[in-house]
């Protein structure tokens, strides 16, 4: 193994590894490629996990995210164990100094570190709570989790940020761009599309920070007046809030819903006409349209585009694996 390879996630001297954001990513570009090689030759790695186990819990439901990190976690010889806290163990208390007079039953501070004796990797999976922004962005739940489990913690999505998904999403994008020559800058649109419930803003916000962090994309943010998301994910982008024009050119739209940062959690009104149909699409580059799904069609996306060819969702949910195994060799390696 190159020691670039051995590298690509921080390895600070004073702590244990993490993998929660693109700033714990030394370098995007070659952890896309080591995905890559997965993708090509799944189990040329089976036995690196072997005898080591990781931890996934769930505080709320997932399909993708908890499939496709078992099934990396296999692929490299590592038992995986999914627990859904949410549904089946205690409530669990977060807070500093509460007085667990309430509903939860144990503190993170007592749960995290029998945790981090049973595995040695945990993966955490938490929803925001869409009420309180401040609470949501300091990102409590997976800090404690950080805090006191003792061993390498993953996001599998967090209060903010859902950065396997977006890894998995720069992986769909450079390889499709590796069978589009004649693209020289390619240009990225991450459009909002509407909902009927208020959705988080992690995976925007983590898209948005992994392709200004990657910087190789004209990348363009479109969405109605009202649901700008937090600068500190956005900076770098084109924000433009007429959707027609955002589009025009671009080689790839990314599809998503999200609820208000500015009035956290609402849904604002009139905001219908922003699913995405073939005829908005008529102005772009014959983009390819990527979603993180679960989609609601004819809601978020319209099914003329969801079933066409220019819809590269299904390879994009597929690549979830590529991700996980790729991260889960640079935390094991
Ligand atoms: N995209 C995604 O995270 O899917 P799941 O909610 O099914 O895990």
């Amino acid at each position: 193994m190159i020691e670039s390879e051995k590298s690509l996630l921080k390895n600070p001297t004073s702590g244990i590894r993490k993998f929660v954001s693109v700033n714990d990513v030394q370098d995007i570009n070659a952890l896309v490629q080591k995905a890559l090689g997965y993708k090509a030759d799944p189990f040329k790695n089976k036995h690196l996990g072997a005898g080591k186990r990781i931890g996934c819990l769930f505080l709320n439901p997932s399909m993708r995210t908890r499939l496709s990190t078992q099934i990396a976690a296999q692929n490299l010889g590592m038992d995986a164990i999914v627990f859904n806290v949410g549904q089946e163990g205690w409530a669990l208390e977060f807070e500093e100094g509460a007085v667990m007079d309430g509903t939860s039953v144990e503190h993170v501070k007592d749960a995290a570190p029998v945790l981090g004796k049973f595995f040695d990797i945990l993966a955490v999976r938490t929803f925001p709570s869409l009420k309180n922004r401040d609470d949501d962005y300091r990102e409590l739940h997976m800090e404690q989790f950080i805090k006191y489990a003792g061993i390498p913690v993953v996001s599998l999505e967090s209060a903010t940020l859902h950065p396997l998904q977006s890894l998995a999403d720069l992986i769909t994008i450079k390889e499709t761009l590796f069978n589009s020559p004649s693209i020289d800058k390619v240009k990225i649109v991450l459009s909002w599309a509407p909902h009927v419930k208020p959705l988080p803003q992690c995976v925007a916000n983590s898209f948005a920070q992994w392709i200004n962090a990657w910087g190789e994309a004209n990348f363009v943010i479109t969405h109605p007046p009202g649901y700008e998301l937090d600068e500190q994910f956005t900076k770098g982008a084109i924000i433009n809030t007429n959707q027609d024009d955002a589009l025009k050119s671009a080689d790839f739209v990314y599809v998503k819903n999200w609820s208000s940062y500015k009035d956290y959690g609402e849904i604002l009104p009139n905001d219908e006409n922003w699913m995405l149909t073939t005829t908005k699409l008529s102005v772009t580059n014959n983009a390819k349209v990527m979603h993180c799904l679960p989609v609601r069609r004819n809601v978020e996306l319209s099914d003329e585009i969801l079933d066409s060819k220019n819809s590269i969702v299904t390879q994009q949910a597929g690549n979830r694996v590529w991700a996980a195994q790729a991260m889960l060799d640079t935390l094991l390696t």
